[in-house]
């Protein structure tokens, strides 16, 4: 017969993280109550400075960001508590559409707290699941270990590999993937890569989190946003775009699970960078008044599951991301966008002199 162990105080945690009627208040505090439980049992403490960075992994594919930066994460709220509920609402909802068989759960790059599964883990019984966490360092696997054995989780199935996920071939498909492994805009960490080996890996039914993020390149005043959220706490895309104070210039990136494999298939290399890029996107400056007091701005956009998503500066991964090379802008140029693969993913901005 199948248990359900308990684990208070894990599961008022989830509980208030996933009533969608939990205050802001309360559902920072049940996050910051989960963060300092999971410090005390496993002596990791979240580094907001990133001082550790020593211990970060220089990946092929991107870097892996070290075990105390990686707990960290879990203080950009809206980010962790839009996907703890896409991962549970992922669940039930292959619960509700699969045979009987135990869903077999792949979440790669856990970190050392399993954040966005091992809260809600208890609202689920034990022959329900067949657990997989993956992570680059083992450090983070220590201490997920110690978090299972303390919240009494271990009845679960629950299998730890220390494994690079842009290469890791799981032997069966899998019902639900997990991969929080980005930055804003797609820089630095290895989520592309790291989808286009998991994404074919997925069951034909199943469920790969997030389902979509999308990078667009747009004109538009950061430091005049900037002031809007500080009033407003949101943006409204729609209507700055109505008023004139955005100018959407097209989509650079739209990363989908079930395309990021052909889309790195056909990945060209740069001699010049001596990297692999992905097909470019080609943009135009529009001719509009005053284009000396809008910056070029990557936006990202994360699909989690159905309606749980992340908006411009909704999160830290979310937040705009000033373009580098586009600061002197003229109207009617035309460039081409290419995202670079490789040790240090990132967009790059050539000029299109193709016509
Ligand atoms: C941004 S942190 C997120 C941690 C946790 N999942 C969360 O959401 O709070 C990314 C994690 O992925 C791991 N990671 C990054 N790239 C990886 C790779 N290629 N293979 C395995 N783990 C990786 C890092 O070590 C780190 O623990």
């Amino acid at each position: 017969m199948s248990t359900q162990p308990s684990s208070l105080p894990l599961l008022e945690i989830a509980k208030v993280i996933l009533n969608e009627n939990s205050s802001s208040q309360s559902l920072h505090q049940a996050l910051d109550s989960f963060g300092s439980l999971c410090s005390q049992i496993t002596g990791i403490i979240p580094d907001q400075t990133f001082s550790a960075w020593a211990e970060d992994s220089f990946l092929e594919n991107g870097v892996a960001i070290n075990p105390q930066a990686a707990a960290h994460c879990i203080t950009d709220y809206q980010r962790s508590i839009v996907f703890i509920r896409g991962v549970y609402a992922a669940l039930i909802h292959i619960q509700k559409t699969s045979d009987n068989t135990a869903i077999k759960i792949l979440y790669a790059g856990c970190g050392p707290f399993a954040t966005l599964l091992l809260p809600i883990l208890g609202m689920f019984h034990t022959d329900d699941l067949e657990v997989y966490l993956l992570d680059i360092h083992q450090k983070s696997l220590d201490s997920v270990r110690k978090l299972l054995t303390h919240f009494g989780l271990n009845q679960y199935r629950i299998t730890l590999l220390q494994n690079d996920a842009c290469t890791y071939q799981h032997p069966n498909n899998l019902h639900l993937i997990i991969a929080e492994t980005m930055q804003k805009s797609l820089e630095q960490e290895p989520q592309f890569a790291v989808t286009a080996n998991l994404g074919p890996q997925l069951h034909e039914h199943g469920i790969f989190i997030p389902q979509n993020i999308e990078v667009q390149l747009c004109l538009a005043s950061l430091e005049y946003e900037r002031d809007i959220v500080s009033h407003y706490q949101q943006i409204d895309h729609k209507a700055l775009v109505k008023k004139g104070k955005r100018h959407p210039l097209g989509t650079v990136l739209n990363l989908k699970p079930s395309f990021a494999a052909a889309q790195l298939k056909n990945a060209h290399y740069n001699p010049l960078t001596e990297k692999f890029e992905l097909e470019p996107v080609k943009v135009s400056i529009p001719k509009i008044k005053e284009l000396n007091t809008f910056d070029a701005l990557f936006l990202t956009h994360i699909k989690v599951f159905k309606h749980y998503q992340l908006d411009d500066y909704e999160s830290e991964i979310t937040l705009p991301l000033k373009c580098q090379t586009l600061t002197d802008l003229k109207a009617e140029a035309k460039h081409l966008i290419s995202y670079q693969l490789g040790n240090y993913p990132r967009f790059n901005i050539d000029e299109d002199i193709s016509n």
